[in-house]
């Protein structure tokens, strides 16, 4: 990966896929997001009754989807009846909710990946994931982050090659110190948009630390957040955002 960073230009991060204009974590919201230039994809995953791991935000089908119930008390063949489409729009109607490996399956290979783990259940998740992930060099396109610090913590011990990202909403008081805390290479920082400073950002960087903010979809949040040197921006509307970043 190349450490290089240019201050002006962070790369962009589709949220959910383009979530702004496609329904969120489905196949056609990654492909929207590939398709408008995305040089990674955000999605969040969750575990199935039967160990599947299912691409979806909630820890149920309920707002998503034209079925309910908690995705952990669903099999997956029940799952993958629902229609994760028509909620947003009709010309979307039988978009299912994916499998992780669909999602890789469906992204050209220099499309990067960044699976925020939603479902903290525990030792059979990370060994899922880390199995799936160590084939076929998906280790390398992928970023893992969560807002549960400890299991990215357990990840990275399990299987050091994985980049890991912190997920956080807090008002920290110093974010690269944080990051420092957890004794291991930690790849980025991934704070609510409005909780990174200038100061916090210089020193992310100078420690070596990518900055990903979320969910940053307005073009006067973008201003501040190339002029303090973020590495990278997630938005629902990465069509926009790359547009954007072209007039800079
Ligand atoms: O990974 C960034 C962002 O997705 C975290 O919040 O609730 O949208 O998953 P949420
Ligand atoms: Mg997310």
């Amino acid at each position: 990966h190349d450490m290089k960073r240019n201050a002006s230009s962070p790369i962009v991060i589709g949220h959910r896929g383009a979530a702004g204009e496609a329904p969120e974590n489905t196949l056609a919201s990654f492909r929207l997001a590939a398709e408008q230039g995305s040089h990674m994809v955000e999605l969040d995953i969750h575990l199935s009754m039967d160990g599947k791991l299912i691409v979806c935000h909630d820890d149920t089908l309920d707002r998503t989807t034209d079925c309910s119930g908690a995705i952990r008390s669903l099999h997956s063949d029940v799952i993958r009846e629902a229609d994760a489409g028509s909620w947003f729009s009709p010309a979307f109607a039988g978009e299912r909710v994916p499998f992780l490996e669909e999602v890789y399956d469906l992204l050209p290979e220099d499309v990067e990946i960044n699976v925020e783990v939603k479902d903290s259940a525990g030792a059979l998740l990370d060994e899922i994931l880390l199995d799936y992930l160590r084939a076929e060099n998906r280790l390398e396109r992928t970023i893992v982050s969560s807002f549960d610090h400890k299991l990215l913590l357990r990840l990275k011990q399990a299987e050091p090659e994985l980049r890991i990202g912190l997920l956080y909403a807090a008002d920290l008081i110093h974010h690269a110190s944080y990051a420092a805390l957890l004794e291991t290479e930690v790849w980025s920082l991934h704070p609510h948009h409005g909780l990174i400073g200038a100061q916090d950002a210089e020193d992310a960087v100078a420690a070596g630390l990518h900055i990903y903010p979320y969910t940053s979809n307005h073009p006067a949040e973008w201003d501040r957040l190339v002029s303090i040197g973020v590495t990278g921006i997630i938005t629902d509307f990465p069509g926009r955002l790359k547009e954007y970043l072209g007039r800079l």
